[in-house]
């Protein structure tokens, strides 16, 4: 056993792949100035702390979150080179604001981690709850995170391509939990649903400097052919025995509550009604006014019907009735079921109806979306003000990718700075792309 007093940035006194598991618990942001407020016992035993590293946000040491996140991702690139491969880490962590916890995020993957679960860690009653990731909660968080065998890591590195990915991908299905149960009901497992298992991707190639060689579209409907999905959740063969049974002990199964609070929320909140239930805009409408009061400051907010023409489709009772809709009608109407796709009396119930596109129009559609969105980032890259006062996520997202892509990493530097820094803190996606391109342009790439 050893035992040390020393900073986290700095373990060269640690051999590399030597330790079986690492919990840390750091700190989180400005919410207490540990050697501020240790100063009367330091000056006690003699002995002061080196504050040149001290992972804090603290005006006097002119730390703000971006030194924060520096250092933070010093200590975990340390933590991820003395771990072993295919070890685990948990971090435990109070998120007290949104950036603070994109800084985290953001530190664990460029350091090579990859998040498996994120908990809130109810202390009085020693439960864990998942975390519905949207949401900014004033919660102990459990993070379990784990390094990838070297093996995935290499090809990733080395030799990247398709199958490097789906290399990633299967590895990361086999870390994922199986089930969230609690109190008798089985909950989705956040981290196994389609998005968010090529969020990890997107982010993971990000780090190797590669960017995921297809679109998301793509993505979902070979993964629906790979593997097995169930219940919005993806599984690889072999776990789905143990899974259907945990189901059948289970009394329900719970969805994760979605935040709505910028357009791809929105996006994910319709995809999901509209699964459920192919509907028209008139019955959509009041629930979608109720869920977007939560809607985030400075995030432009489009139209209902917008977010409905650009991403789903409508049918307007000219061809047969779609699937999608009469597979719901006829299983939830007694007196549809069994009818032709022709048939009127299914058409004039059909009609106007919204519903999500199978995966090959998908493709389409996410493409002339995708258009579309940066057509709109050439109008903030034209832009000549100081500051963008209100803007589109998802155009930002969107424009960034692209210019990522095609190694313009200035373009990304200076609309960054004409962005509010809210804006910028509290969106993981933006400031990965937004710290890589100052990298690459401090490193004269
Ligand atoms: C949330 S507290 C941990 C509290 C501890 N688990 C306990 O129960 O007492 C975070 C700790 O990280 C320490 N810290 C800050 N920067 C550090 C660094 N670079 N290396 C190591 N520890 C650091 C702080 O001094 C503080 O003691």
């Amino acid at each position: 056993m050893c035992v040390s007093t020393q900073s986290a940035t700095d373990l060269r006194n640690i051999p590399d792949q030597s330790i079986d598991y690492i919990f840390v618990d750091p700190p989180f942001g400005g919410n207490l100035n540990y050697s501020e407020l240790n100063v009367l016992v330091e000056a006690w035993i003699g002995v002061r702390t080196a504050t040149e590293k001290e992972a804090i946000v603290n005006e006097s040491q002119s730390k703000g979150l971006n030194e924060y996140r520096r250092l933070m991702r010093q200590a975990f690139t340390e933590f991820y080179r003395v771990l072993k491969s295919n070890s685990w880490m948990t971090v435990e962590f109070h998120n007290s604001s949104n950036a603070v916890w994109n800084s985290i995020q953001e530190a664990l993957n460029d350091a090579g981690f990859v998040v498996a679960s994120v908990r809130t860690l109810d202390k009085k009653k020693g439960t864990t709850k998942q975390l519905s990731y949207a949401a900014t909660v004033k919660h102990d968080l459990m993070i379990s995170a784990y390094k990838p065998s070297e093996a995935v890591e290499r090809r990733m590195a080395t030799a990247f391509d398709v199958n490097a990915l789906w290399a990633f991908v299967d590895e990361h299905l086999s870390k994922l939990p199986l089930t969230h149960q609690a109190r008798g009901e089985l909950h989705t497992v956040a981290e196994r649903q389609p998005v968010l298992i090529f969020e990890r991707l997107v982010a993971h190639c990000l780090r190797f400097g590669v960017l995921v060689p297809m679109s998301a579209s793509e993505f979902y409907a070979q993964l629906a052919e790979r593997y097995r999905l169930l219940d919005g959740m993806v599984f690889l063969a072999h776990q789905v025995p143990a899974y259907t049974k945990q189901k059948g002990s289970s009394k329900s199964i719970v969805q994760l509550a979605l935040f709505v609070q910028d357009e791809e929320s929105a996006i994910r909140w319709l995809r999901r009604r509209l699964l459920d239930k192919p509907q028209t805009f008139q019955e959509l409408q009041p629930d979608f006014m109720r869920e977007v009061k939560t809607w985030r400051r400075f995030e432009a907010r489009p139209e209902l019907s917008a977010l409905l023409e650009a991403n789903f489709l409508r049918y307007e009772g000219k061809d047969e009735v779609p699937n999608q809709i009469h597979s719901y009608l006829s299983s939830n109407h007694k007196d549809l079921r069994g009818l032709d796709k022709a048939d009127p009396r299914l058409i004039a119930k059909a009609i106007d109806r919204w519903y999500v596109p199978d995966p090959n129009k998908a493709q389409d559609i996410e493409k002339k979306r995708e258009k579309a969105l940066l057509k709109e980032f050439e109008t903030y890259r034209s832009f000549t003000g100081r500051k963008l006062k209100e803007s589109r996520l998802e155009v930002l997202r969107a424009g960034f990718r692209a210019a990522w892509a095609a190694k313009d990493y200035q373009t990304i530097i200076d609309i960054a700075n004409k962005l509010p820094e809210e804006t910028l803190q509290e969106d993981e996606k933006l400031l990965t792309l937004y710290d890589l391109a100052l990298t690459r342009t401090e490193d004269g790439v």
